[in-house]
Order: C-alpha cells, then structure tokens, then sequence
C-alpha cells in the first residue's frame, strides 16, 4: 500500500506514525513545506520518498505538483495527522480518487455546530447549541441556550477564545472581545468530569480505544496559569459510564461516516451519571498522547494505526496493564528558568513508578503556557492501581517547582 503523508514531520507525534505505517508494511510517501534535510530523524527513516512544495496551501497548486511528481506508482490513501490541513488533505483526496473524508464530512470534524447537528440528527446526547455571527446573534443564541454556557470559535482549537459566563452581564461585558472572533457557538455548560475516548478504527469499527481523564477540565487547564495541568491515561475501563462513552462513540463515527484511522474524542461524566458528548476531531490527540496510550498498554499504537490502515486489523491482543499520568510543569515568574526545586525528592519518591521527565534546563526561556499545554515541562509515570497513580500525580503538582527571572 502507498501512503502519502501530508507534513510528515509536524506537530511532534507525527514522524512516529510515520515509521509505524512504514513498519506495518506500507511505502510511505511525504509532501510539505520544509526541506527534506529539516524534517525529524524519524518521519526521514519511515519515508519513501519526500516532496517539497513551495506553497502548501494553495490545494490547487498542491494536487498539480503532486500530479507532475515523477513516481512510478499508485496512490492508495492521503493522509493527514493535523488538524490544521484537514481540509486541504480532503480536497487532495478528491483530486486522486482515494477513501477516506472528502470536504463535506471533513466539515463536521472541523466546524463545531455542523458536528453537533449531525450528532443532534442521530440522537446522540449533545450540550444544546446555536451558532452566532453578531452581537445580537450571540445573545439571542444565549436566551435559547439558556445561562451557564460556554462561548467558543465555530473552529476552534486549543481552548483559544473558550468562555465559561455565568449570566448576561457577564456575557456583555465580554462581546466586544468576542468581535475578532469570525463565528462562534454558545453551548449549555455541561458541568462534570472531561475525559477523552481516542480511537483506532477500521472500516468504520473501532480496533483499539484509549481513555484518558483531564485534571481539571481542559478550559481550566488553559486558563488558569497555577495549575499544573495532568492527563491521566485510565488502565480500568469497565465502569458503565466508560461502556456507554464507548457505546456514544461507536454511534458517532457511524454518525459522521468516519471509517479509518485515528479519532479524538472528548466527553463528559456529569454528576448525575449522564455521558455528554464532547468533540471530535479526525487526528490523534496532542499533548504525548500517543506516549500514553503506548505505556497503558506497553504497546506500540503508532504500529496498530498502520496495521489498520495497510491490513484492517491490529495483528496483535491489547492488554491494558497501567494508569499513565502525565503531569504539565509551569514556572513561577517570567523570562528564563532560574532554578528547579524537588526533582531529586520526586525522582526518589517515585522510584520505579517514575517513567520520564523532560523539564526546561536552566537558563531556557519559559514557553507560552497559553499556547502548549507541554508548558515548562513534564513528569510522566505510571502506577497498576489508580488511587495511587493520582496521589503520585499530585505529588508531583506540588512538589515539584520551576522559577523563572
Ligand atoms: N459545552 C461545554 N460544557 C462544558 N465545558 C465545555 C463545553 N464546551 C467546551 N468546554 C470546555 O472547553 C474546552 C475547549 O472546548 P473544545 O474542546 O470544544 O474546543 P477546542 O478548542 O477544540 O479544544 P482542544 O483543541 O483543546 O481540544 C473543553 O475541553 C472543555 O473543557
Ligand atoms: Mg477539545
């Protein structure tokens, strides 16, 4: 099978699926904007053959520099592993004749209240939702959707421009910051515990599921700045809101005729027992994830995404053996890391629980909180049991201190 990768070597994750499609087997073939030279280790050894356009954007440009590429074989998929040209990578699809989303279903992975309506059409649990363009539209979306709710970009990514107000004054106060925003969706608050539920599909059914729960929810993770954020990779996942999240997702993906790859899924726990849908986007999901899954499991996921893309089925039995917790690091005070404080007192707590850490040396310059949820830096350990995982976890949130100046 002939594979072509669009950006194979960006964000971070995606030159590890590049080597696992190219270990399961496929010839894996790679166009994108930096030079081949540039492109990480790893995405070069899993590659076949790379092309480098001058203007990756332009779709048109990008499917006649394709077509003119000198390769003496046949296209079988395009794939895409970023969210930001999954529209692109469509069109490129269209252009070919090869499976997978085309424009219009990509649309319902990208554009949040299409997604909700397609979700709403197949009775799946949605947070009630309206699309907003104006002033006026916004609270008129508001009086429907009804107070808390939650304001965000119709394309949105990362938490930017995401709002929890609490009534109308809240709201007006905040509309003229809302201006710069092209369109947004006002949703019901849906108030609860944020998981993720990330798949491996083939031929639209699901091989392999990974959970992970947010500490706290992903809007306080990226707004507030005193929390160290944590990303816990659940190992148990028989409790029956965990088999209905999987239920809601196998009904979503029918839903948006998702058939083959990778998913990202978010949903909610409420207190009253409730599953709620979420999002979804039609990529891995960020932040070490991959990492995560593969140290639950102690399996190689990139692998499984190629053995479902080239033969339809994993080629191996899952066995899910730990709780991983990642644990996001910021620094107190501005500019570069001045010193790290209860690094050898966590190394030493954790011991063998301990899997990695990977922190801003001293004299590093901070990194934008606001844009990577990786921050200063990050612990990543593991633990059979999940009470102690957690209680490790938070250890290390409070223990472990950078300071920057
Ligand atoms: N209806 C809602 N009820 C409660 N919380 C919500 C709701 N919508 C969004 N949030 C919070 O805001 C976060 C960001 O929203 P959402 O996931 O829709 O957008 P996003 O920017 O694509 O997210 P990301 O790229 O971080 O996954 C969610 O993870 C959740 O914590
Ligand atoms: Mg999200």
């Amino acid at each position: 099978m002939n594979v072509l990768i669009i950006q194979p070597g960006f964000p971070v994750e995606i030159p590890y699926f590049v080597r696992g499609l190219s270990q399961a087997g496929a010839r894996v073939l790679g166009v994108g904007d930096t030079p081949q030279r540039s492109l990480p280790r790893v995405a070069k050894q899993g590659l076949s053959a790379y092309l480098q356009v001058g203007n990756l954007w332009n779709a048109g440009k990008l499917i006649d520099a394709l077509r003119r590429w000198d390769l003496p074989l046949k296209l079988h998929r395009v794939e895409c592993l970023w969210e930001a040209a999954m529209e692109l990578t469509a069109e490129v699809r269209v252009a070919f004749g090869l499976p997978g989303l085309d424009p219009d279903q990509t649309q319902l992975f990208r554009d949040k209240d299409a997604m909700r309506n397609a979700l709403d059409r197949a009775g799946i649990r949605n947070p009630r939702h309206a699309r907003a363009a104006s002033d006026g539209e916004i609270l008129a979306a508001a009086a429907k959707v009804g107070f808390p709710l939650i304001v965000k970009p119709v394309a949105g990514a990362g938490s930017a421009n995401t709002y929890k107000l609490g009534d109308e004054r809240e709201l007006r106060s905040l509309l003229p910051r809302l201006r710069g925003v092209a369109e947004v969706v006002v949703e019901e608050f849906i108030s609860g515990t944020e998981y993720t539920f990330d798949t491996v599909c083939a031929g639209g059914e699901i091989l392999f599921h990974n959970v992970e729960l947010y500490r706290p929810d992903m809007l306080s993770a990226r707004s507030r700045e005193d929390v160290s954020p944590q990303t816990i990779s659940l190992r148990d996942l028989s409790a029956s809101h965990f088999q209905r999240a999987r239920a809601m997702s196998e009904q979503v993906i029918a839903a948006l005729g998702y058939r083959t790859g990778y998913t990202h899924m978010e949903w909610f726990h409420t207190p009253d027992d409730e599953v709620v849908f979420g999002e979804i986007a039609a990529r891995p999901p960020g932040g070490c994830s991959g990492e995560l899954a593969n140290r639950t499991c102690d399996f190689d996921v990139y692998r499984a995404w190629g053995n479902a893309l080239v033969r339809g089925h994993l080629r191996q039995q899952v066995e899910r053996r730990y709780n991983v917790a990642m644990v996001f690091k910021r620094a107190q005070g501005h500019g570069r890391i001045q010193r790290i404080e209860g690094l050898r007192a966590i190394e030493r707590r954790l011991g063998p629980s301990l899997l990695r850490h990977e922190l801003l040396p001293i004299g590093a310059r901070r990194r934008n909180w606001k844009q990577t949820l990786i921050s200063d830096g990050y612990v990543m350990l593991r633990h059979p049991q999940l009470d102690k995982t957690l209680a490790l976890a938070d250890e290390v949130a409070d223990t472990l201190q950078l300071y920057a100046g």
